[in-house]
């Protein structure tokens, strides 16, 4: 670690981990559920289970992107932290946040709309908490008067986040326009600003792990930044097909949001040509194996998954089924736990003391048990998907009928969600092996490119 402040986002990450753990119970809850009879009906039903699933993995993952900001900026910038004291501040009434929002949906206390339940002093809170993140960083850039294209990327993808948090502040009556402005967050922040997010600490662990060079390397997250904006805000209409709203929107969806998987193709390839370039020559190939796995995961599953159910076609019979729930959980495994992942898995080495840089057996384990477990599960909600359109849609059978008659995908689903859950075991357990660092080590000090080029 080059400066001292960077040992922050050793506790986001943390706080990151057991929210992390604690998502997987969850999930694990709900799918037993549709195995039924369920003991807990009556105190933990299905809806309080999802919910606390869903919210526990946007809270780590914001939280883990901040921490990563944490990390990222000092080294970008080359230099501390504006202010520890306020990064600290931030991640206890984050977490506060978080952990009473969901004690709130354990008694019922949320405002119903998807993804984005928290009760309004809850997002007062979060406001409160992107405000003092993003002053923090933005103060830290204007002190060190460096600042680079990634670092600039990042900024604007969380500027923007932040802004398009403001929609979901507001209450709507009627559903249609309720639905119609919820996208506007849900949609722009995974399939728009989110992806710079992801696509600046792309860059920033491709320039570190691979020794590319940066202006190549910075010119290629332009283009793709460029191909995510030009597709992702039309691509919204997506998810308007049956929302209410006039017709037009059925081909304006289709269109703009069959270009998006280009943007992730792109970043796929950017990913793998910078490691053919030098290989695994840096020491800790670990991160590379997240890093890279991250833009191939991601193509996988918001890409090729995205595509296959965009079309009005096609999304007619599969919206809001089964086959929503194995895209989501692969589009939002690879595009953003994994480059947190990455992050963490980058970072770890010289946030703690003792840890070698190559990673250990136990962090491989972990690696492919994870990814794994996932693409199982992937094909588990698959399967079970095609089954419910089929007999629910097609066929006409009653929804419950047809439940039944998938269950056989739910005992895949577990089986394979249990392999994942133990790859993250096995992830949790390596990071909280070792003790953290709190000083900067003269040893760790990195320069740019890391490694020596093969060509
Ligand atoms: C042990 C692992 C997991 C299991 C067993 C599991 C299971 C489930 C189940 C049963 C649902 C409800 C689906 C429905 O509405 O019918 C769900 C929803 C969801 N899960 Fe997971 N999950 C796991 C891990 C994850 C992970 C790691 C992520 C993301 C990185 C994730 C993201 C989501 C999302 C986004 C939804 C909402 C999908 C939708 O509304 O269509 N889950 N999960
Ligand atoms: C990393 C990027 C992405 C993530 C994390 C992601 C995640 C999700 C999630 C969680 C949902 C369920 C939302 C809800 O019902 O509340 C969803 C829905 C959807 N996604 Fe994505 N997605 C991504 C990219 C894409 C792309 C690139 C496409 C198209 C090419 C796409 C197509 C769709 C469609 C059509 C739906 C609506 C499904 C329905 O009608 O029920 N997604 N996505
Ligand atoms: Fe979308």
């Amino acid at each position: 670690m080059r400066y001292k402040s960077q040992s922050v986002a050793y506790w986001y990450f943390a706080v990151a981990m057991v929210l992390f753990g604690l998502q997987l119970v969850f999930g694990l809850l709900s799918a037993a559920k549709y195995l039924g009879p369920d003991p807990l009906l009556y105190i933990l039903p299905f809806d309080v289970t999802k919910v606390i699933h869903t919210n526990l993995l946007i809270v780590w993952v914001l939280t883990g992107f901040m921490g990563a900001t944490y990390w990222m900026i000092p080294d970008e910038s080359r230099t501390e932290l504006h202010s520890v004291k306020l990064a600290y501040i931030q991640l206890i009434l984050w977490t506060l946040m978080g952990v009473s929002a969901i004690i709130g949906y354990l008694f019922r206390y949320g405002t119903g709309n998807k993804l984005l339940e928290q009760p309004l002093p809850h997002k007062i809170v979060i406001v409160i908490c992107m405000l003092i993140f993003l002053y923090n960083i933005g103060m830290t850039i204007k002190k060190s008067g460096r600042f680079t294209t990634t670092e600039g990327v990042l900024l604007i993808g969380l500027v923007s986040s932040a802004v398009l948090f403001f929609p979901a502040l507001l209450y709507y009556e009627n559903y249609t326009v309720s639905i119609f402005y919820r996208w506007w967050t849900i949609h722009l922040w995974v399939e728009g600003v989110w992806m710079m997010i992801m696509g600046a600490f792309l860059a920033y662990l491709l320039i570190r792990l691979s020794g590319a060079d940066r202006e190549v390397m910075e010119k290629w997250l332009y283009v793709i930044v460029g191909l995510v904006f030009i597709a992702g805000i039309l691509g919204t209409a997506h998810h308007y097909y049956w929302v209410g709203v006039p017709q037009y929107w059925l081909p304006i969806g289709g269109f703009f949001s069959a270009l998006e998987p280009a943007a992730l193709a792109g970043m796929a390839i950017y990913a793998y040509s910078a490691m053919r370039r030098s290989g695994l020559a840096h020491p800790n190939s670990l991160a590379l194996h997240w890093t890279v796995g991250s833009a191939i995961f991601a193509l996988f599953g918001a890409g090729l998954l995205g595509l296959a159910h965009t079309f009005p076609a096609v999304n007619k019979w599969t919206h809001g089924t089964l086959i929503t729930a194995m895209h989501g959980h692969a589009a939002f495994y690879g595009a953003y736990a994994m480059i947190v992942l990455a992050m963490i898995v980058y970072a770890l080495p010289k946030l703690t003391h003792g840890r070698s840089e190559e990673g250990s057996t136990l962090g491989y384990w972990a690696f492919w048990l994870q990814v794994s477990g996932m693409f199982g599960m992937t094909l588990s909600f698959a399967t079970a998907g095609l089954g419910q359109v089929y007999l629910e849609r097609i066929m006409g059978m009653g929804y419950l009928d047809a439940q039944l008659k998938i269950q056989v995908h739910f005992l895949m689903l577990i089986a394979t969600g249990s392999l994942f859950a133990l790859g993250v075991a096995l992830f949790i357990y390596d990071f909280f092996r070792y003790r953290p660092r709190f000083e900067a080590s003269e040893e760790a000090i990195e320069t740019e490119p890391t490694v020596t080029r093969k060509r």
